[in-house]
């Protein structure tokens, strides 16, 4: 074990910046065994072999019966969870992954999510009408948290009057996911809010008919009535999956990249002289300071990767955010430059499981920063310090307090 492992990983300095401790790991070799991550998982930190790992049959994405049999509860206590979570696309190897995945990917399409942008657009301006710019606010509470749930609650077809509940639902369940080590209550919690969410998406299946045919809910209702979804258990998992994909992730792009921008003025200066950079911009703010740290795979036959022999069933971990800062791959990476030539990082990962939802987040992202951009471009931190969540994984803000004017 490297001597940085024999003591915790995740403390709260880590948690505000896992930089440092991501390049000395990188610096001390490609893979380390440690013990603080569901029980032990090796730990991947270049680029070359996270992309690798992502994209290779032998390391599987199901994974999710390892997480929660690990954690110490009542016998049984979790299965009806763990049988609902384990049938989300995320967690699916071919050939159901790739069935699963065919049904969705055209409304995920570059071109069906354009047509979204003045819907996003008039999201974000109401949510920036209700702020008062003359006082401090949360950009946590109040932009970057309410957007993702609206523009997941548009997509899916889903009333967005019930985006309280969405978000909370969501909320316990990314901190069960994100915990290295998961604790019974936060599983429980987790289990309590996968049933309230499977409650009410089968409420929705049953929904009479479809308003808009072109939501996810509906492209998913009519498959589950052809029979290409094979139970309703299934449906209701790639809602339940959705939601959360939706709305943890695009928060905390919206949340880091602002305060990495705000505490870079010169970057901040760069897109007020040319917002158009602004996709560009985006890119670069989910290479610096991405939303998903890390992913998992588990092995699926014994084989060795640098050296090192790992077995059947062992846990890897992909670090997303280590790779997206590995020199052998990003000139100078532990800068911010909108203006890098597009930095080929991993936020969205690599291969089959690639991220779905990639092009909707850069254009919420993309909108909204153009929004602050032309209200308020005087826009910085206010005097209390920001706090960070203390999710690993899922790595992003509490509340991001900032002065608009
Ligand atoms: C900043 C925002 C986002 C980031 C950083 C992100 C990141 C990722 C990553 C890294 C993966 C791959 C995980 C793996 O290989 O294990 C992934 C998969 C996925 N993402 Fe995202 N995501 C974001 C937003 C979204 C949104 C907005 C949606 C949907 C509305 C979404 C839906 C999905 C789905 C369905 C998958 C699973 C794809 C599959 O297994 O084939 N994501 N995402």
């Amino acid at each position: 074990m490297t001597a940085l492992l024999e003591r915790p990983l995740v403390d709260a300095a880590f948690l505000a910046n896992p930089y440092p401790t991501y390049r000395a790991l990188r610096e001390a070799g490609p893979l380390h065994w440690s013990e603080e991550f569901f029980g032990g998982a090796w730990l991947l930190t270049r680029h070359a072999d996270v992309e690798a790992v992502l994209r290779d049959p032998r390391f599987s994405a199901r994974r999710t019966g390892g997480w929660i049999n690990d954690v110490q509860t009542e016998r049984g206590e979790l299965a009806d969870f763990q049988r609902l979570f384990s049938r989300a696309l995320l967690f699916l190897d071919p050939p159901e992954h790739g069935r699963v995945r065919g049904l969705m990917q055209a409304v995920f399409r570059p071109e069906s999510v354009a047509r979204l942008r003045p819907r996003i657009a008039h999201i974000a301006d109401a949510l920036l009408d209700a702020i008062d710019p003359t006082e401090p606010f949360d950009a946590m509470a109040q932009l970057a948290r309410p957007l993702p749930v609206r523009v997941i609650a548009l997509l899916l077809g889903v009333d967005p009057g019930d985006s309280a509940d969405l978000m909370r639902w969501s909320d316990d369940l990314a901190a069960f996911i994100g915990a290295p080590q998961p604790t019974r209550t936060l599983a429980l919690r987790a289990r309590t809010s996968v049933l309230a969410l499977t409650g009410y998406f089968q409420q929705q299946l049953h929904r009479p008919h479809d308003a808009r045919p072109d939501t996810l809910l509906a492209v998913l209702r009519q498959a589950r009535a052809v029979g290409a979804l094979k139970d309703d258990a299934e449906f209701l998992a790639q809602c339940a999956m959705l939601l959360f994909a939706g709305h943890e992730t695009t928060r905390n792009l919206l949340g880091n990249g602002l305060y990495a921008l705000l505490t870079h003025p010169g970057q901040w200066q760069c897109l007020l002289d040319d917002p158009d950079r602004a996709p560009g911009a985006v890119r670069e703010l989910l290479r610096y300071d991405s939303p998903v740290q890390y992913s998992g795979r588990r092995v699926t036959t014994a084989l060795t990767l640098h050296g090192q022999r790992l077995e059947r069933g062992d846990l890897v971990l992909p670090l997303i955010g280590s790779a997206n800062r590995d020199p052998a791959r990003h000139a100078q990476p532990e800068q911010l430059d909108i203006m890098r030539p597009d930095p080929g990082a991993l936020a969205f990962g690599s291969g089959i499981h690639a991220c779905l939802g990639a092009a909707l987040t850069r254009l919420e992202a993309e909108v909204a920063l153009r929004q602050l951009l032309a209200r308020w471009p005087r826009l910085r931190l206010a005097s209390t310090p920001p706090c960070w969540m203390s999710n690993p994984a899922y790595r992003g803000l509490r509340s991001l307090p900032l002065n608009a004017q």
